[in-house]
């Protein structure tokens, strides 16, 4: 497999991925409507790898811009796709937009996934379609809970769609689902570039330190945890994109056609909050003002990932540690501020 399609290249876990390809001689071009990221990523990706990926600023639910690339491109061996609009709290307070993004622009790319022959491709899914978890750790066979935003309804209908049009369309998808990816590339010239004020805990404790917010609020130190506050599965963004590469190499050497595996991204170990903070602290050695406050609405108390499947079938799994997460976010923050 040569020629991979990367939607949302230009986005966090997008633009790592793209570099993780890069590196490993695959052709990657990018398709992004620069809704949500900068133009300046492909700079970034050609400082980091020393090449320059095809780009073409297109929107997935414009149908016919998004088939010229194919015939343009002629034979594209794989898709990852990305793009979409991640944030719980807007797509909570704009639905419509968020299923028309999500939704469409994944059906409008399953078209010419059927059109074009494209035979392997990788969905951006997310531990979010599990709900709220009973037990733990969450394996893929875990039964869903309610999705407890639209953000997260748009990733089970697309797991879904998925799973229904692999009956008709002669090609082989994974979902993977990401559990909480953090941190930067260590070069320095990628990293998360949120469009809107970050309300995830990593940005926002770089923020504080670099003194963009006034403290870190910390979500609850009384839930029923090792320290009482809540536990979640980091995982290094470049593990991430390695999960990525893993998977189409699983694909290219399926000999069958018509399959869909869901599969978890995570690194296996629960992290609480407060764990977090004290990493980021030591490695640092910045002391961070922070603040305890009630628990956030909606917010699960603690998830993490099972990983057998993700280690047998992709023989993929986390080299990245805790401190590795939290100082190349600390070196993103500060060459990006
Ligand atoms: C959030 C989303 C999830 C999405 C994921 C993508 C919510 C409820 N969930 O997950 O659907 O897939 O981001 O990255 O928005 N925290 C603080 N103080 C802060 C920020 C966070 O204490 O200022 C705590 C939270 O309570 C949570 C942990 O830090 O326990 C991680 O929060 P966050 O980074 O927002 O990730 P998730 O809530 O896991």
């Amino acid at each position: 497999m040569k020629k991979v399609l990367v939607t949302g290249g230009t986005g966090y876990i997008g633009s790592h991925t793209v570099v993780d390809l890069l590196e490993n001689s695959y052709d990657a071009l990018i398709i992004d409507n620069l809704s949500r990221s900068k133009i300046e990523v492909i700079d970034g990706i050609e400082k980091t790898t020393g090449k320059r990926p095809s780009f073409y600023a297109i929107d997935l639910c414009d149908k016919s811009a998004l088939e010229e690339v194919f015939k343009l491109e002629g034979q594209i061996d794989g898709i990852i796709h990305f793009a979409a609009y991640k944030y719980v709290g807007e797509s909570v307070a704009q639905p419509l937009m968020y299923y028309r993004n999500n939704v469409e622009g994944l059906l409008n790319l399953l078209d010419m996934v059927k059109l074009y022959k494209v035979k392997n491709f990788v969905f951006s899914s997310s531990c979010s379609v599990y709900g709220n978890i009973d037990s733990l750790p969450v394996s893929e066979t875990t039964k869903l809970n309610p999705a407890q935003s639209p953000y997260a309804s748009t990733k089970v209908v697309g797991e879904m769609l998925i799973e229904d049009a692999k009956i008709e369309i002669p090609a082989n998808f994974i979902s993977l689902r990401y559990f909480n990816p953090v941190g930067a590339h260590t070069a320095g010239f990628i990293g998360e570039n949120p469009a809107v004020t970050p309300s995830n805990l990593v940005p926002r404790i770089t923020g504080t330190a670099a003194g963009k917010f006034d403290k870190l609020m910390i979500f609850g130190n009384q839930l029923p945890t090792r320290d009482g506050s809540c536990i979640r599965d980091y995982i290094h963004v470049m593990d991430v994109a390695e999960a990525h590469t893993a998977a189409l190499k699983y694909l290219s050497k399926l000999n069958h056609l018509h399959s869909h595996e869901i599969i978890n991204v995570g690194s296996g170990s629960g992290v609480t909050v407060l764990e977090l903070i004290a990493a980021f602290e030591k490695v640092t050695g910045i002391e961070i003002p922070k603040e305890i406050t009630t628990p956030r609405e909606g917010d699960v108390i603690a998830v993490y990932s099972d990983t057998n499947k993700s280690t047998k079938l992709l023989n993929w799994e986390t080299r990245k540690t805790i401190e590795d997460m939290m100082l190349t976010a600390w070196h993103w923050e500060k060459s990006n501020a």
